[in-house]
């Protein structure tokens, strides 16, 4: 098996005094779909949220592609190629998405004309619909277009690892395929995805490995058909 790119170690972290997440340990391997599922207030974002730098953990560590990145500031994470597209999608409602999407840019290793240029194209690649949009304003799009505005905020940085806190919420089962779709095409140009997402069927059905959390606790981690197969399993952790 190749050496994780991602690895957390006996995390603990939460809000000031509340603990949420209480000794999390997985590996993420290079170029893997992972979903993070669990019930709401499971602490699926808690941990987004601390792997991403927005959270310092109380203790435990977070091992990114050989370096050990616990504590670093979520812009430092970004920039070391650790890229994520947070809950509730957060554009700049104001800004253009091609406006938003050169934000993505200020955490690209070469911010050179061409290289951002090359990183806007990729994304309006991944993602036809924000080329034909770019002019328009992020808060005047919909649920879809802005997930898709944040994933391209996100890809801007050039990322080797891409984390997702909520693909499919509030989003028409049509438009989640489409946005599926685009993290295959992603993951086949090299990057390594982590899923966190409420919606166990389609985390389970799109990845190759998964973390049930459960109170803040990891209380499995199985390839993904495995846990399919298993319903009584996703029942007895997710109650679903
Ligand atoms: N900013 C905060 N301050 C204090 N407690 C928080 C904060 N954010 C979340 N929590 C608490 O942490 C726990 C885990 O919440 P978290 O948002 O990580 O769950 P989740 O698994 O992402 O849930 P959901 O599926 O609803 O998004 C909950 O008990 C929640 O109330
Ligand atoms: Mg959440």
């Amino acid at each position: 098996m190749s050496t994780p790119i991602l690895q957390i170690q006996n995390l603990n972290s939460g809000y000031g005094q509340l603990q949420v997440l209480r000794d999390i340990s997985f590996d993420v391997t290079p170029g893997e779909i992972l979903a993070v599922i669990g019930a709401n207030g499971a602490g699926k974002s808690t941990l987004f949220r601390t792997i991403s730098g927005l959270i310092v953990p109380m203790s435990g560590n977070i091992w990114f592609d050989g370096i050990n990145i616990t504590g670093y500031d979520s812009a430092r994470i970004v920039s070391r190629g650790l890229s994520h597209a947070p809950e509730g999608r957060r554009v700049f409602n104001g800004m253009t998405v091609e406006e938003n999407l050169k934000i993505g840019a200020f955490r690209r290793a070469d911010k050179s004309r061409a290289s951002i240029s090359a990183g806007l194209e990729q994304a309006y690649t991944y993602l036809p619909k924000l080329r034909d949009r770019r002019n328009q304003l992020a808060g005047t799009l919909s649920g879809g277009e802005q997930q898709m505005c944040a994933i391209g905020r996100a890809l801007m940085a050039d990322p080797r690892v891409l984390v997702i806190d909520e693909l499919s919420l509030g989003l028409a089962p049509i438009i989640v395929e489409e946005l599926l779709y685009t993290l295959e095409n992603i993951q086949e140009g090299g990057c390594t995805i982590i899923l966190v997402e409420q919606d166990i069927s389609i985390a389970l059905s799109f990845s190759d490995r998964a973390v049930v959390l459960q109170s803040g606790q990891v209380v499995m981690t199985a390839p993904s058909p495995e846990l399919l197969s298993n319903p009584e399993i996703i029942k007895f952790y997710l109650g679903g």
